[in-house]
């Protein structure tokens, strides 16, 4: 029976999957509700210390469905961080952690510019029992106009030095999220990792317009007539999101966890995190992208709009789902597919080339040329050297 437990960064989860902040996570209610239904971890909702500068609007999602079933897709939103007071969050971290000591609950957390303001934060949500954070550095509407989020989460200089200033005084495990709204995702994260983050979470939604309606002329989802441009997820985003997940791992592990990557030595591929942690999100709904998640070097898998689509349920499936993955395989923990994929990754050239040599050995194969030793048949002994005879044409005459 293949094991779904995993380990990161001393955190001890029973299995990966771990709510991604927003909706599913906004209060107490229904993250305990998630640990009773067996989530491996719950992000709540971002907080900040002043939630009265947050006022969200209605309506603030738009979905994207399939043109001939009506499945879910793409899922916009125009959603703030949580409106919810700070000391409402404090007593309620405190009476979930009560509830469930054993859950690994991790606060996402996003504050402006300000020393003073990220320390406070990170201090008191210690002091309520939190096991580990996240920061949040990627939320692409509403927070860039502070100077929060994505606008943070776009300058390496700006998001390392805030990094600094968390990791002098966290004493849990820090994870950094991610904006994919930027054109190489890996230098953002390594200032996070070079300022001491334990790890990185990739990606927070995709900057979007979801689509203008005809007859109104207006872009949506409107309100009072205006929209603003929000963040895409869910299915739809997930080949973004694996594409970034690789980027971040092929830099974090090389190729695969730190193990050697036999085949594929012209990549420069070496790892220069080992020893960090990678979460990974976008689009998961089912065991099977969670397993493709892994393959890509990801310890944790996160589901946000997967749980406003299908529910708190879903963490059972993806169990069962994963787990028919592993015994299919033979493997019996995370590590032991973990980044396995990531060592078929190569450049342009080499696809070339190794389509190149391929043809060759077929063509090479179709005129009864031994190209490997195996290929030697006692019968045909005789016949196969004659075939491998250089100019062969003048050397019979
Ligand atoms: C309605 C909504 C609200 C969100 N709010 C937050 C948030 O407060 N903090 C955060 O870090 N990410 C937030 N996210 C981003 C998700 O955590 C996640 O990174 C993104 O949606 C991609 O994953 P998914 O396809 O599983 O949803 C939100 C996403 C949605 C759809």
């Amino acid at each position: 029976m293949p094991s779904l437990r995993v380990t990161v960064d001393g955190l001890d989860l029973p299995n990966p999957f771990v709510i991604g902040s927003g909706p599913p996570g906004t209060n107490a209610n229904v993250i305990n509700k998630a640990f009773d239904e067996g989530w491996g971890a719950v992000i709540a909702k971002t907080v900040s210390l002043d939630a009265s500068k947050v006022t969200n609007v209605a309506p603030r999602y738009a979905r994207m469905r399939a043109q001939n079933s009506k499945e879910v897709i793409g899922w916009q939103n125009i959603e703030l961080i949580s409106d919810r007071p700070f000391e409402v969050w404090e007593e309620e971290f405190k009476k979930i952690k009560d509830k469930h000591p054993d859950g690994c609950l991790i606060a996402s957390v996003m504050e402006e510019y300000r020393k003073d303001a990220w320390v406070e934060l990170i201090e008191r949500c210690e002091a309520v029992g939190v096991d580990a954070f996240e920061l949040n550095f990627s939320c692409p509407h509403g927070l860039p106009e502070r100077k929060m989020g994505a606008a943070m989460g776009q300058d390496p200089d700006i998001l390392g030095e805030v990094c600094g200033w968390v990791n002098e005084v966290a004493t849990i495990p820090v994870w950094a999220k991610m904006t994919p709204n930027v054109t190489h995702i890996v230098d953002p994260a390594r200032a996070a990792l070079r300022a001491g983050c334990e790890g990185v979470a990739a990606i927070n939604t995709i900057l979007s317009v979801m689509g203008v309606n005809l007859e109104t002329l207006r872009p949506e989802p409107t309100v009072e007539g205006y929209s603003v441009p929000g963040g895409y997820s869910c299915k739809a985003v997930r080949p973004i999101a694996l594409r970034m997940v690789m980027e971040l791992a092929t830099m974090m592990y090389g190729g695969g966890s730190g193990k050697p990557v036999p085949d594929n030595d012209e990549l420069p591929i070496k790892g220069e995190y080992l020893d960090r942690s990678l979460s990974a999100i976008g689009g998961v709904e089912s065991g099977e992208d969670a397993a493709q998640f892994i393959l890509m070097g990801a310890q944790t898998v996160q589901v946000c709009t997967g749980v406003m689509v299908h529910g708190y349920k879903l963490a059972g499936r993806m169990c069962d789902e994963l787990e028919a993955f592993m015994t299919q395989h033979g493997f019996e923990s995370i590590e032991d597919f973990r980044g396995h994929a990531l060592r078929y990754f190569t450049t342009h050239a080499s696809l070339v080339e190794r389509q190149r040599d391929a043809k060759a050995a077929e063509k090479a194969a179709h005129a009864g040329m031994v190209t490997k030793d195996t290929a030697w048949e006692g019968d045909k002994f005789v016949e196969q050297s004659d075939k491998l005879v250089a100019n062969k044409d003048k050397d019979d005459d």
